[in-house]
């Protein structure tokens, strides 16, 4: 197998309705900085590609900022691209499903406003993404508050995953913005893994070893 390499989101996406305004969600960034870290601790090149947060870049780890779900989906079709070393994907970003119909280019008075948003669908960045090389692997995240593993897998076939993350948001200390994380692992077969709760740091590197023996088994 060649170098795997690791290209990992993190974060909200933010959809704007005029330069004041935005659709989003309270995640941190916190998960993802410490699957990036991880990553990188353990040998492999990454690629960061990050929402809107107020984090630090991990040390010797490439960061590209992003605002919206369509720049996030720009950035990580380029950051797939390029050289032949197959990657491992970790999209813990949680990404703005939908965006305002229209953006206004500047402030909407509120007399403007009528009480109604129009929504559009948001690409689904990981169902758009194309042919896979040898050795890649897809792994995402699902942010539950109802029947998590159940709904984890079924995402994972959906979308074509190799695994998804599933947590709880509405554990206490998992989650939006925890230092903490109760997760489950959930396979396409319907396999689950369930861990107690444990630092984001420990979880993240258990989803690296993970990525890592499936990278092996693949090539
Ligand atoms: O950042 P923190 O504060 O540390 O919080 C971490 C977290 C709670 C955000 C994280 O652990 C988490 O659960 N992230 C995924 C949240 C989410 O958006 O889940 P989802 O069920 O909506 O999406 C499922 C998967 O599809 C995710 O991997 C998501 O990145 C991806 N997706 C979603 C929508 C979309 N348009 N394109 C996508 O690729």
């Amino acid at each position: 197998m060649g170098e795997l390499r690791f290209v990992v989101t993190a974060g909200p996406t933010r959809e704007y309705l005029d330069p004041v305004r935005f659709l989003s969600n309270p995640s941190t960034g916190r998960m993802g900085f410490a699957v990036a870290r991880a990553a990188r601790a353990a040998g492999h090149e990454v690629t960061l590609i990050a929402g809107p947060v107020a984090l630090r870049t991990p040390r010797d780890v490439r960061r590209v900022d992003v605002v919206s779900a369509r720049e996030m989906l720009h950035a990580v079709r380029q950051a797939l691209s390029g050289d032949n070393a197959p990657v491992a994907l970790v999209m813990t970003a949680a990404v703005a499903d939908w965006r305002p119909a229209h953006r206004a280019m500047r402030k909407l008075k509120k007399s403007q406003m009528s009480g109604t948003l129009r929504l559009v669908r948001n690409p689904d960045i990981l169902k758009s993404l194309g042919r896979r090389l040898r050795g890649d692997v897809r792994i995402g995240f699902a942010a539950e508050t109802d029947a998590p593993t159940a709904e984890a897998v079924r995402k994972c076939r959906e979308k074509g995953l190799d695994m998804v993350v599933a947590n709880d948001v509405l554990q206490p200390g998992s989650g939006f913005g925890t230092t903490t994380n109760r997760v489950a692992f959930a396979f396409p077969d319907g396999h689950i893994e369930q861990f107690p709760l444990m630092s984001k740091d420990a979880v993240a590197r258990r989803i690296v070893r993970v990525a890592r023996q499936m990278a092996e088994r693949e090539a």
